[in-house]
């Protein structure tokens, strides 16, 4: 039986920077080729900020996009959250900067910290707020300002990584089917040091010595994490399906994480459901971690693939490791 679901999604934006940088652009950074790149991950170019824009002024933007298509003021809203590791300051949240742009004054504004997850972890957690009545208007922003915590040194991750912003607003499901039917997330802390920003915190806070060898910028073991990622987006999307009361061929879109495209087609073929119906934005704008999602799905909604109605399943995976799935009927 199809789950019932308590929230569904209002509207939806996004906003990516103008700046363009392709990977003949990266070619004359690092030892890097526009063949390799392509090749082994998909990606063709990628949107930098401008040097006077910060994390919060592209989740202010695409939020305010979601509100627009939802046709709601920001005075409708009555929690903020935003998924980032790449917020404005380490202190206080990414969601409170926004909260200030937006001029929603007063309400709780927060971030979540599950990287390429953290969309999947913010909508599961509106859903709740929802479903207990707590919320009734939530705005939830996937966020990164990746080209500034890249090591220009390390070829193997500097050439991954975008920046862009994505936003839902979610509200009360109306009876008729659609929305969140169903959300799946998960961590496992033992992979922690596989993909990480190993400087800054309090394991190890940052000297001259740890600024010049780059520990405040993301490192990643690629193999490690991709191996994990294919195994476990199929898990969890299985898993979504399931608590949704759908089988993968009920389905009509896959908005999945874009980190690699090699990693989307394994989950295409486990997960028996055609590449052709991945919404997939990876070319354009690399990896944007927790933005990849709501960028993709808002391009399929405002672009007519994703119609009213249709069954999508948004899955994704990133530094914890963290990952989840969910299942919503548009
Ligand atoms: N240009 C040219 N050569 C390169 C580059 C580059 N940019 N990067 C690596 N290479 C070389 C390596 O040095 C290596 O050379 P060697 O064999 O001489 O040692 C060779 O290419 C192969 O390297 P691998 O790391 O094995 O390449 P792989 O096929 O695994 O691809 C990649 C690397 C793209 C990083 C892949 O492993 C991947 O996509 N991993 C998953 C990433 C991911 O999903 N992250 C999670 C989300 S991100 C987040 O949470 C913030």
């Amino acid at each position: 039986m199809t789950a019932v679901p308590k929230s569904r999604i209002l509207g939806t934006g996004h906003y990516t920077p103008a700046r363009v940088v392709s990977n003949f652009d990266l070619e004359k950074v690092v030892d890097t080729s526009d063949a390799w790149i392509a090749e082994r991950t998909g990606i063709r170019r990628r949107h930098y900020a401008a040097d006077d824009e910060v994390t919060s002024d592209m989740a202010a933007a695409a939020g305010r996009q979601a509100l627009e298509a939802a046709g709601l003021n920001v005075a409708d809203l009555d929690m903020i959250i935003v998924g980032t590791i790449s917020g404005d300051t380490p202190m206080p949240a990414c969601a409170v900067h926004v909260q200030q742009k937006l001029g929603a004054d007063g309400i709780p504004a927060f971030d979540i910290s599950a990287a390429c997850a953290g969309f999947v972890y913010g909508i599961t957690i509106a859903d709740q707020f929802i479903a207990t009545g707590a919320a009734t208007c939530v705005l939830i922003i996937g966020v990164e300002l990746l080209s500034r915590l890249m090591n220009w040194q390390d070829r193997t991750t500097c050439v991954l990584f975008g920046d862009g912003a994505g936003a839902v607003v979610l509200g009360p499901a109306k009876g008729d089917g659609r929305g969140i039917l169903s959300t799946r997330i998960f961590t496992d802390g033992s992979l922690a040091g596989a993909l990480q920003i190993p400087g800054g915190g309090s394991n190890e806070p940052l000297t001259a010595e740890g600024l010049e060898r780059k520990r405040n910028k993301v490192h990643m073991s690629g193999s490690e994490v991709f191996k994990v990622a294919i195994k476990n987006l199929t898990s969890a999307s299985t898993l979504a399906l399931k608590a949704a009361g759908l089988t993968s061929k009920e389905l009509d879109w896959v908005v999945a994480h874009q980190a690699n495209l090699r990693i989307i087609t394994q989950v295409s073929d486990r997960l028996g459901f055609p590449l052709e119906k991945f919404i997939l934005n990876i070319e354009e704008y690399g990896n944007t971690s927790s933005a990849s999602i709501p960028i993709a799905l808002d391009e399929g909604v405002r672009d007519g693939r994703i119609q009213p109605g249709q069954s999508v399943l948004l899955c994704a995976l990133g530094a914890g490791i963290s990952w989840g799935a969910a299942i919503v009927r548009m």
